[in-house]
């Protein structure tokens, strides 16, 4: 029988119990200040999502070293300059009843030279889409220091009192830059098969768990297929694999977590249900994408996540935790107005950024 999403979880392995089944998706938001620091706005942001009942509460992607910041605004956690800040978010969180993750990441191909000072970094030489300069593939010794870098920023995370960290795997930044076909054509022992292409990510959780403690919880984010050459089928590999590298939970990032999945074949299975039939019960799953209203988080719960995630729902409704139990919580949906949205907790600058969302903002892009 499918679990409520208002019915508590103890995340095995880590002690820790999230309140209800909700979490809040990470969210760039551009609201830090240009050394990475949290502003003040940016804490508002994620404490009112506290206050309004999540059972875990995820950052922006933040940046674990000053080469990988992809956006103006966007948080870091690469220095202990940061650590304050980031102290008064993670204990407020805590004093509200939910648990904390950063979701840490490097910016990779997408970490752009007007921003980093330097020439973007990656896998391979790539270029996508949007991007201005082409990427240099990153040298042995190199990524060995990037994988440090993951892991002090982990233990900058829970130095301030976070309950874990997100690394994100996932939307085609560094980490999903190796494990792309397109994106990582190296002949090392960093590339080919997906051994090799997953081995910066198996470093990384190496390097983390040996610099965090015990009870840390350790959650990948990995998008289940995308356009740098990530296969549904490698990536139900690729969690059965991590299921043996010490991660607490693996968040799948579907975009629409309430349809089967386009590339296979024959199979209009949800991802998260691919998921579950392969990993069962060995290692918890969060699954996030198009979920607005009760119903919805009911469903992904049971095709088999034991944690919903959502995003733009918790933009419109801070309280949207908070609201669920009665089984019929079908809250309005966007366009918002400015107005509501500052009402709920962002700032001008991230209601701006909301504008270039589609159909999200009144005034924004239609
Ligand atoms: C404004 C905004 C910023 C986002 N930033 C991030 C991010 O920093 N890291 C990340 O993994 N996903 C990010 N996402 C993706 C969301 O976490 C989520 O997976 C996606 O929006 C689908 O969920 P939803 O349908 O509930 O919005 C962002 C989404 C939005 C709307």
């Amino acid at each position: 029988m499918a679990v409520s999403v208002s019915s508590e979880f103890h995340i095995p392995g880590t002690g820790k119990r999230a309140r209800n089944r909700t979490v809040l998706a990470a969210m760039t938001n551009k609201q830090s200040e240009d050394d990475g620091t949290l502003s003040d706005q940016e804490i508002h942001w994620l404490l009112k999502r506290a206050a309004g009942g999540f059972g875990i509460v995820t950052t922006a992607a933040s940046h674990v070293h000053p080469s990988g910041k992809s956006w103006d605004g966007e948080m870091g956690v690469w220095g202990d300059h940061q650590i304050p800040r980031l102290e008064e978010l993670a204990s407020g969180i805590r004093e509200l009843g939910a648990l904390s993750l950063v979701q840490i990441f490097h910016g990779g191909l997408r970490a752009p030279r007007s921003l980093t000072g330097q020439q973007p970094v990656s896998a391979s030489e790539n270029l996508e889409n949007g991007v201005d300069e082409e990427s240099r593939g990153l040298s042995e010794s190199e990524i060995i220091d990037l994988v440090g870098s993951f892991g002090e920023a982990a233990e900058r995370c829970e130095r301030a009192g976070f309950d874990g960290v997100e690394v994100h795997g996932a939307h085609g930044y560094l980490v999903c830059q190796f494990l792309g076909t397109r994106t990582n054509r190296r002949d090392d022992r960093w590339g080919g098969g997906l051994e090799g292409r997953s081995r910066f990510l198996r470093e990384i959780l190496k390097e983390v768990r040996a610099r965090t403690s015990e009870g840390f919880l350790v959650c990948v984010r990995i998008s289940p297929e995308h356009e740098v050459g990530v296969s549904l089928e490698d990536s139900v590999e690729l969690s059965l694999m991590i299921r043996d590298w010490g991660v607490d939970m693996l968040h799948l990032s579907c975009w629409d977590a309430l349809s089967g999945s386009v590339s296979e074949s024959g199979s209009p299975k949800t991802i998260t249900r691919r998921f579950k039939e392969e990993i069962g019960d060995s290692l918890p799953i969060i699954s996030t994408g198009s979920v607005w209203n009760e119903a919805d988080a009911e469903f992904v719960l049971g095709e088999g996540a034991d944690m919903v995630g959502v995003a733009r729902a918790g933009i419109g409704h801070s309280d949207w935790a908070s609201n669920l139990g009665s089984g019929d919580y079908d809250p309005d949906r966007p366009p918002f107005t400015p107005e509501h949205l500052l009402e709920q907790g962002l700032s001008p600058v991230f209601v701006d950024y909301m504008r270039r969302w589609k159909g999200f903002v009144t005034d924004g892009r239609q």
